[in-house]
């Protein structure tokens, strides 16, 4: 399995360089995926699954249950003819649900994975880095970078993923660099990038001989 990390604006540049210079058409077919994170169509998630499905994928979407209530995540799924798996990837039972539902749909493993997910508790209560709640800098951890862990994991002990699957996340430069605003997102970040460099070594390593 390959597991890679775009910086979302690498992941928009490449498709877009491709798009010009190669013919695309089904590049995904008989592929199948499942996309976390389209909440409405300004996110990334919703602008990936529509992609996908024109190149032939077949999808699965999923997005925490309080954030489908909110969204418009039926729309796209009416659009891309594809089932909504409700899961919180913050908890092991709704990821071991997902994929045991999304593996029944599919009638085997899956392809691809996008973790299309982050949020900030303290960035949305307008903390500032200097008075961070390390309450809720705990469950920006978890929903931001935790349940990147998680959701490998889930894969790892189903046998989820095809052999020469693709596992996608999305980072951000601040976890590299000082970008004072991006605020404990650049540590999630961070700690997401380390999780995909570990876990990429065992997936590659390891009892399953997976690329
Ligand atoms: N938009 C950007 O410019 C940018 C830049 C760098 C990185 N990113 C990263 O790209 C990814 C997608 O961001 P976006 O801009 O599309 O924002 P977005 O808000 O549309 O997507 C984030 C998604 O995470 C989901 N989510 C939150 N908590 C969850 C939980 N517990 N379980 C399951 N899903 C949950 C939300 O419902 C939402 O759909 C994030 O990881 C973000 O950090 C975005």
């Amino acid at each position: 399995m390959f597991l890679k990390i775009f910086h979302p604006g690498t992941l928009f540049y490449l498709c877009r360089v491709k798009k010009l210079s190669f013919d695309m058409t089904n590049i995904l077919s008989g592929k199948k995926g499942i996309i976390f994170g389209a909440l409405d169509n300004q996110s990334i998630a919703w602008k990936v699954a529509e992609r996908c499905v024109e190149e032939g994928a077949q999808i699965v979407l999923t997005n925490a249950p309080v954030a489908m209530r909110m969204g418009e995540i039926n729309s796209l799924a009416e659009k891309c003819k594809a089932p909504v798996f409700a899961a919180d990837a913050t908890s092991l039972e709704d990821l071991e649900n997902l994929f045991r539902k999304s593996m029944e749909h599919f009638g085997g493993k899956v392809d691809f994975v996008l973790h299309s997910i982050g949020m900030s508790v303290n960035v949305r209560k307008g903390k500032a880095y200097t008075d961070l709640n390390y309450e809720w800098m705990q469950k920006t951890f978890d929903v931001s970078a935790i349940s990147f862990h998680k959701m490998m994991q889930t894969m790892w002990k189903l046998d989820a993923i095809s052999d020469w699957g693709s596992v996608v996340g999305l980072t951000y430069i601040a976890a590299q660099r000082v970008f004072p605003d991006y605020s404990e997102m650049a540590e999630s970040k961070a700690l997401l990038e380390s999780f995909a460099r570990s876990f990429g070594y065992h997936y590659g390593n390891g009892k399953k001989s997976a690329r």
